[in-house]
Protein backbone atom coordinates (compact mmCIF):
# COMPACT_ATOMS: atom_id res chain seq x y z
CA UNK A 1 0.00 0.00 0.00
CA UNK A 2 2.97 2.60 -0.98
CA UNK A 3 0.13 5.08 -2.48
CA UNK A 4 -2.39 4.91 0.65
CA UNK A 5 -4.31 8.32 0.20
CA UNK A 6 -2.44 9.57 -2.05
CA UNK A 7 -4.27 11.37 -5.11
CA UNK A 8 -3.14 10.46 -8.44
CA UNK A 9 -3.92 11.55 -12.08
CA UNK A 10 -2.80 9.49 -15.13
CA UNK A 11 -3.63 10.77 -18.51
CA UNK A 12 -3.95 7.56 -21.02
CA UNK A 13 -5.42 5.55 -18.59
CA UNK A 14 -7.95 4.23 -21.29
CA UNK A 15 -5.39 1.62 -22.24
CA UNK A 16 -2.31 -0.22 -22.39
CA UNK A 17 0.55 0.92 -19.88
CA UNK A 18 -1.68 3.68 -18.55
CA UNK A 19 -4.94 1.26 -17.66
CA UNK A 20 -2.07 -0.63 -16.07
CA UNK A 21 -0.31 2.16 -14.00
CA UNK A 22 -3.72 3.49 -12.64
CA UNK A 23 -5.09 -0.02 -11.77
CA UNK A 24 -1.36 -0.64 -9.73
CA UNK A 25 -1.86 3.24 -8.27
CA UNK A 26 -5.73 2.33 -7.29
CA UNK A 27 -4.56 -1.33 -6.11
CA UNK A 28 -1.72 0.18 -3.75
CA UNK A 29 -3.76 2.43 -2.24
CA UNK A 30 -4.14 5.88 -4.81
CA UNK A 31 -6.94 7.88 -5.35
CA UNK A 32 -6.72 7.84 -8.97
CA UNK A 33 -8.02 9.84 -11.64
CA UNK A 34 -8.44 8.51 -15.04
CA UNK A 35 -7.57 10.99 -17.66
CA UNK A 36 -7.90 10.39 -21.98
CA UNK A 37 -10.15 11.39 -24.73
CA UNK A 38 -12.24 8.64 -25.02
CA UNK A 39 -14.76 8.27 -21.51
CA UNK A 40 -16.19 5.09 -22.71
CA UNK A 41 -12.60 3.49 -22.38
CA UNK A 42 -11.82 5.48 -19.03
CA UNK A 43 -15.39 4.47 -17.26
CA UNK A 44 -14.53 1.04 -18.05
CA UNK A 45 -11.46 0.84 -16.05
CA UNK A 46 -13.28 3.01 -13.54
CA UNK A 47 -15.84 0.34 -13.70
CA UNK A 48 -13.25 -2.49 -13.12
CA UNK A 49 -11.15 -0.73 -10.09
CA UNK A 50 -14.29 0.46 -8.00
CA UNK A 51 -15.97 -3.31 -8.21
CA UNK A 52 -12.43 -4.00 -6.45
CA UNK A 53 -12.77 -0.91 -4.24
CA UNK A 54 -15.41 1.54 -3.76
CA UNK A 55 -14.39 5.11 -4.72
CA UNK A 56 -10.84 4.55 -5.72
CA UNK A 57 -11.12 5.71 -9.29
CA UNK A 58 -12.60 8.79 -10.84
CA UNK A 59 -12.64 9.59 -14.56
CA UNK A 60 -12.06 13.19 -16.22
CA UNK A 61 -12.43 13.48 -20.17
CA UNK A 62 -9.80 15.49 -21.91
CA UNK A 63 -7.49 16.34 -24.82
CA UNK A 64 -3.81 16.86 -23.04
CA UNK A 65 -2.84 18.82 -26.18
CA UNK A 66 -5.38 21.53 -25.39
CA UNK A 67 -4.79 24.65 -22.86
CA UNK A 68 -8.50 24.61 -21.90
CA UNK A 69 -8.42 20.75 -21.34
CA UNK A 70 -5.79 20.89 -19.10
CA UNK A 71 -6.46 24.06 -17.20
CA UNK A 72 -10.32 22.23 -16.56
CA UNK A 73 -8.96 19.07 -14.92
CA UNK A 74 -6.10 21.05 -12.93
CA UNK A 75 -9.05 23.23 -11.52
CA UNK A 76 -11.42 20.08 -11.10
CA UNK A 77 -8.48 17.92 -9.28
CA UNK A 78 -7.99 21.41 -6.92
CA UNK A 79 -11.49 21.71 -5.80
CA UNK A 80 -12.32 18.16 -6.02
CA UNK A 81 -8.87 16.51 -3.74
CA UNK A 82 -7.19 20.08 -2.65
CA UNK A 83 -3.94 18.52 -3.52
CA UNK A 84 -2.23 15.99 -5.77
CA UNK A 85 0.76 13.29 -5.05
CA UNK A 86 1.48 11.40 -8.30
CA UNK A 87 1.04 12.56 -11.68
CA UNK A 88 1.98 10.16 -14.86
CA UNK A 89 2.13 11.79 -18.31
CA UNK A 90 1.27 8.74 -20.14
CA UNK A 91 -0.65 10.16 -23.06
CA UNK A 92 1.12 9.51 -26.58
CA UNK A 93 1.31 7.95 -29.70
CA UNK A 94 2.53 8.06 -33.02
CA UNK A 95 1.95 7.34 -36.65
CA UNK A 96 4.84 5.78 -39.04
CA UNK A 97 6.73 7.42 -42.19
CA UNK A 98 10.03 8.39 -43.56
CA UNK A 99 11.26 12.13 -42.88
CA UNK A 100 10.75 13.06 -46.81
CA UNK A 101 7.23 12.03 -46.68
CA UNK A 102 5.98 12.51 -43.64
CA UNK A 103 3.25 15.81 -43.44
CA UNK A 104 3.78 18.51 -41.16
CA UNK A 105 0.38 17.76 -39.71
CA UNK A 106 1.46 14.36 -38.77
CA UNK A 107 5.05 16.04 -37.34
CA UNK A 108 3.31 18.47 -35.18
CA UNK A 109 0.43 16.17 -34.29
CA UNK A 110 3.16 13.92 -32.38
CA UNK A 111 5.03 16.70 -31.24
CA UNK A 112 2.04 17.59 -29.56
CA UNK A 113 0.13 14.58 -27.59
CA UNK A 114 4.48 13.36 -26.84
CA UNK A 115 5.76 16.38 -25.61
CA UNK A 116 3.53 19.46 -25.80
CA UNK A 117 1.22 17.41 -23.40
CA UNK A 118 4.17 16.53 -20.95
CA UNK A 119 4.92 20.35 -20.35
CA UNK A 120 0.89 21.64 -20.69
CA UNK A 121 -0.24 19.10 -17.62
CA UNK A 122 3.10 19.09 -15.92
CA UNK A 123 2.95 23.29 -16.35
CA UNK A 124 -1.02 23.46 -14.80
CA UNK A 125 -0.84 20.59 -12.39
CA UNK A 126 2.53 20.77 -11.25
CA UNK A 127 1.13 24.10 -9.94
CA UNK A 128 -1.40 22.22 -8.24
CA UNK A 129 1.01 19.73 -6.55
CA UNK A 130 3.26 22.99 -5.77
CA UNK A 131 0.30 24.62 -3.77
CA UNK A 132 -0.16 21.25 -1.58
CA UNK A 133 2.95 21.36 -1.05
CA UNK A 134 3.29 24.87 0.73
CA UNK A 135 -0.24 24.69 2.09
CA UNK A 136 -0.05 20.97 3.51
CA UNK A 137 4.02 20.34 3.84
CA UNK A 138 6.81 19.00 1.69
CA UNK A 139 6.05 14.96 1.43
CA UNK A 140 7.18 13.13 -0.92
CA UNK A 141 5.34 14.18 -4.08
CA UNK A 142 6.20 12.65 -7.95
CA UNK A 143 5.90 13.30 -11.42
CA UNK A 144 6.99 10.31 -13.82
CA UNK A 145 6.88 10.97 -17.77
CA UNK A 146 6.35 8.27 -19.70
CA UNK A 147 9.07 8.39 -22.70
CA UNK A 148 10.66 5.84 -24.66
CA UNK A 149 13.08 3.30 -25.81
CA UNK A 150 13.04 5.67 -29.06
CA UNK A 151 14.47 8.46 -27.01
CA UNK A 152 17.35 6.75 -26.71
CA UNK A 153 18.17 5.05 -29.99
CA UNK A 154 15.77 6.71 -33.28
CA UNK A 155 13.23 3.49 -34.20
CA UNK A 156 12.59 3.51 -38.01
CA UNK A 157 9.84 5.31 -39.78
CA UNK A 158 9.25 7.54 -36.62
CA UNK A 159 11.21 10.21 -36.86
CA UNK A 160 8.49 12.51 -35.48
CA UNK A 161 8.26 10.30 -32.56
CA UNK A 162 12.10 9.58 -31.66
CA UNK A 163 12.91 13.34 -31.51
CA UNK A 164 9.58 14.24 -28.79
CA UNK A 165 10.66 11.20 -26.84
CA UNK A 166 14.45 12.26 -26.60
CA UNK A 167 12.91 15.92 -25.72
CA UNK A 168 10.40 14.35 -23.08
CA UNK A 169 13.94 12.55 -21.43
CA UNK A 170 15.35 16.04 -21.44
CA UNK A 171 12.28 18.15 -20.33
CA UNK A 172 12.00 15.59 -17.40
CA UNK A 173 15.26 16.68 -15.92
CA UNK A 174 14.44 20.79 -16.48
CA UNK A 175 11.31 19.50 -14.48
CA UNK A 176 13.27 17.60 -11.69
CA UNK A 177 15.46 20.38 -11.59
CA UNK A 178 13.14 23.15 -10.71
CA UNK A 179 10.32 21.19 -8.99
CA UNK A 180 13.08 19.73 -6.77
CA UNK A 181 12.67 23.12 -3.99
CA UNK A 182 9.19 21.98 -3.29
CA UNK A 183 9.96 18.15 -2.49
CA UNK A 184 8.55 17.15 -5.91
CA UNK A 185 10.51 14.52 -8.00
CA UNK A 186 10.50 14.11 -11.69
CA UNK A 187 11.48 10.91 -13.63
CA UNK A 188 11.15 9.27 -16.78
CA UNK A 189 9.76 5.73 -17.99
CA UNK A 190 11.34 4.43 -21.21
CA UNK A 191 9.54 1.40 -22.51
CA UNK A 192 10.75 -0.78 -25.31
CA UNK A 193 7.93 -2.65 -27.60
CA UNK A 194 5.24 -3.27 -24.77
CA UNK A 195 1.80 -5.20 -26.39
CA UNK A 196 -0.45 -2.43 -26.55
CA UNK A 197 -3.12 -0.60 -28.44
CA UNK A 198 -0.71 1.16 -29.94
CA UNK A 199 1.79 -1.64 -30.92
CA UNK A 200 -1.39 -4.01 -32.06
CA UNK A 201 -0.61 -3.81 -35.78
CA UNK A 202 2.57 -4.24 -35.65
CA UNK A 203 2.54 -7.53 -33.47
CA UNK A 204 -0.01 -9.17 -35.74
CA UNK A 205 2.62 -9.13 -38.15
CA UNK A 206 5.16 -12.35 -37.40
CA UNK A 207 7.77 -11.12 -39.32
CA UNK A 208 8.18 -7.73 -37.13
CA UNK A 209 7.91 -10.39 -34.14
CA UNK A 210 10.56 -12.25 -34.99
CA UNK A 211 12.84 -8.94 -35.45
CA UNK A 212 11.95 -7.53 -32.45
CA UNK A 213 12.76 -10.94 -30.74
CA UNK A 214 15.88 -10.67 -32.27
CA UNK A 215 16.91 -7.49 -31.16
CA UNK A 216 15.85 -8.09 -27.68
CA UNK A 217 18.17 -9.73 -25.06
CA UNK A 218 15.06 -11.03 -23.46
CA UNK A 219 13.72 -12.42 -26.92
CA UNK A 220 10.15 -11.34 -26.04
CA UNK A 221 8.06 -8.15 -25.81
CA UNK A 222 6.99 -6.66 -22.50
CA UNK A 223 3.87 -6.69 -21.06
CA UNK A 224 2.04 -3.19 -19.32
CA UNK A 225 2.08 -4.40 -15.96
CA UNK A 226 6.25 -5.51 -16.84
CA UNK A 227 6.03 -1.06 -17.05
CA UNK A 228 3.19 -0.23 -14.66
CA UNK A 229 5.62 -1.65 -12.25
CA UNK A 230 8.50 0.17 -12.96
CA UNK A 231 6.52 3.80 -12.82
CA UNK A 232 4.84 2.97 -9.92
CA UNK A 233 8.48 2.29 -8.36
CA UNK A 234 9.64 5.83 -9.66
CA UNK A 235 6.51 7.67 -8.26
CA UNK A 236 6.75 5.35 -4.95
CA UNK A 237 8.79 6.24 -1.56
CA UNK A 238 10.68 3.31 -2.56
CA UNK A 239 12.84 6.02 -4.86
CA UNK A 240 12.67 8.85 -2.54
CA UNK A 241 16.40 9.96 -3.43
CA UNK A 242 15.77 9.30 -7.33
CA UNK A 243 15.04 12.62 -9.27
CA UNK A 244 16.11 13.74 -13.23
CA UNK A 245 16.65 9.99 -13.97
CA UNK A 246 15.40 8.05 -16.80
CA UNK A 247 14.15 3.96 -16.14
CA UNK A 248 14.96 2.19 -19.46
CA UNK A 249 12.89 -1.17 -19.33
CA UNK A 250 13.47 -2.33 -22.82
CA UNK A 251 14.11 -6.15 -22.67
CA UNK A 252 17.51 -5.21 -23.14
CA UNK A 253 17.06 -3.82 -26.63
CA UNK A 254 20.02 -1.26 -26.23
CA UNK A 255 22.58 -3.93 -25.07
CA UNK A 256 21.87 -6.59 -28.16
N1 LIG B 1 3.53 0.14 -26.34
C1 LIG B 1 4.82 0.35 -26.54
O1 LIG B 1 5.54 -0.49 -27.11
C2 LIG B 1 5.44 1.65 -26.08
C3 LIG B 1 6.84 1.76 -26.14
C4 LIG B 1 7.45 2.92 -25.72
C5 LIG B 1 6.68 3.96 -25.22
N2 LIG B 1 5.34 3.84 -25.17
C6 LIG B 1 4.59 4.98 -24.63
O2 LIG B 1 3.72 4.53 -23.61
C7 LIG B 1 2.60 5.42 -23.51
C8 LIG B 1 1.32 4.61 -23.47
O3 LIG B 1 1.15 3.96 -24.71
P1 LIG B 1 0.44 2.53 -24.89
O4 LIG B 1 1.41 1.66 -25.58
O5 LIG B 1 -0.16 2.10 -23.61
O6 LIG B 1 -0.66 2.91 -25.98
P2 LIG B 1 -2.23 3.09 -25.93
O7 LIG B 1 -2.88 1.89 -25.36
O8 LIG B 1 -2.62 3.55 -27.29
O9 LIG B 1 -2.43 4.26 -24.86
C9 LIG B 1 -2.34 5.61 -25.14
C10 LIG B 1 -3.51 6.29 -24.43
O10 LIG B 1 -3.35 7.69 -24.56
C11 LIG B 1 -4.60 8.28 -24.78
N3 LIG B 1 -4.42 9.51 -25.55
C12 LIG B 1 -3.91 9.62 -26.81
N4 LIG B 1 -3.94 10.90 -27.19
C13 LIG B 1 -4.45 11.62 -26.16
C14 LIG B 1 -4.74 12.98 -25.96
N5 LIG B 1 -4.49 13.91 -26.90
N6 LIG B 1 -5.29 13.37 -24.77
C15 LIG B 1 -5.55 12.45 -23.81
N7 LIG B 1 -5.29 11.14 -23.94
C16 LIG B 1 -4.75 10.73 -25.11
C17 LIG B 1 -5.40 7.23 -25.57
O11 LIG B 1 -6.80 7.31 -25.32
P3 LIG B 1 -7.79 8.22 -26.20
O12 LIG B 1 -7.45 7.95 -27.64
O13 LIG B 1 -9.14 7.78 -25.79
O14 LIG B 1 -7.51 9.63 -25.79
C18 LIG B 1 -4.85 5.93 -25.03
O15 LIG B 1 -5.67 5.37 -24.04
C19 LIG B 1 2.72 6.38 -24.69
O16 LIG B 1 3.31 7.59 -24.26
C20 LIG B 1 3.65 5.65 -25.64
O17 LIG B 1 4.34 6.53 -26.50
C21 LIG B 1 4.70 2.71 -25.58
Amino acid sequence: MRFKEAVAVVTGAGSGIGEATAKQLANEGAKVILVGRTKAKLDRVAAELNEFSAQCADVFAADVTKEEDVKNLAHYVKETYGDLHVLVNNAGGSTHNNITKLSIEDWDQVQNVNLRSVFLVSKFLGEVMVEGSSRNGIQDRAIVNVASLSGHKAGAHIPHYSAAKAAVINFTRALAYEFSQFGIRANSVSPGFVETPLTEQGLQNDRFVEAIKRSTALKRVGRPEEISSVICFAASKDASYMTGSDLLADGGWLIV
